[in-house]
C-alpha cells in the first residue's frame, strides 16, 4: 500500500481500459471507500450504483448520449459506479465529490485505473430522469450527482500540471 500523498502525486485520470472484468472483491474494496468518504453532519446519505459495462441500463446511458459513440464515453471500463444523493441536503454534491476522490484514489493504489464522468448529467438529470431514477435503483428523493468508470489500465499518463500562482493565495 502507497502512501496517500504519493497516489495524489502520481494519480491520473485514465481513459483505456482492458476487457479484463472488476473480480467482485475489489469492487467491494472500492465501494467501501467510498462509504468511508467523510461526509456533512455524517449524514451517510451518497448511494453508489455499480452497472456493468454489458448491463442493459449502461448500453441505454450510452444510446442516449450520443447513439454513435459506442462506449467511448466510458472508455471501454469494465464497471461504473454511479453516484446520487439526497436533493433535500445541500451539502449532497459536495459528499458525492468527496466520496468519488476517495474511490478514484484507492482504484489507483490498487493498480487499477479510473475516470471521474460528469457527462452524462444532461441524459440522466434531464427528460428521463424518473425512468433512469428507477433503472439505477436510486432511493427515493435521490438524485445523480457524479460517476466514476473504474477498470484495468491499458494506458498511461503524466499528471496534470498547474499554475501555483494563479490558483493560491497565502495571506
Ligand atoms: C466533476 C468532474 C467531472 C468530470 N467529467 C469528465 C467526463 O465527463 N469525461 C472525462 O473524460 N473526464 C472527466 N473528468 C476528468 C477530468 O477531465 C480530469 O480530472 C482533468 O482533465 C485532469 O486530468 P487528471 O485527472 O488526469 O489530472 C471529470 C472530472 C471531474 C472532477
Amino acid at each position: 500500500m502507497s502512501s496517500v500523498l504519493e497516489i495524489i502525486n502520481t494519480r491520473s485520470s485514465i481513459r483505456k481500459y482492458s476487457d479484463k472484468p472488476l473480480p467482485e472483491d475489489v469492487c467491494r474494496t472500492l465501494i467501501e471507500a467510498g462509504l468511508k468518504a467523510p461526509t456533512a453532519a455524517n449524514k451517510q446519505e451518497i448511494h453508489i450504483t455499480v452497472v456493468a459495462r454489458d448491463n442493459p441500463v449502461q448500453q441505454e446511458i450510452q444510446h442516449d448520449l450520443n447513439p454513435n459513440a459506442g462506449n467511448s464515453f466510458f472508455f471501454n471500463a469494465p464497471v461504473t459506479f454511479y453516484l446520487s444523493g439526497p436533493d433535500a441536503f445541500k451539502w449532497s454534491a459536495v459528499d458525492a465529490g468527496i466520496a468519488v476522490e476517495n474511490i478514484h484514489l484507492a482504484a489507483a493504489d490498487m493498480g487499477l485505473g479510473s475516470v471521474i464522468l460528469g457527462c452524462m448529467e444532461k441524459v440522466l438529470n434531464g427528460e428521463k430522469k424518473a425512468e433512469y431514477a428507477k433503472k439505477l435503483a436510486l432511493p427515493e428523493g435521490n438524485s445523480y450527482l457524479v460517476a466514476i468508470a473504474i477498470g484495468y489500465p491499458e494506458t498511461t499518463k503524466e499528471p496534470h500540471t498547474y499554475d501555483f500562482a494563479k490558483n493560491v493565495t497565502i495571506l
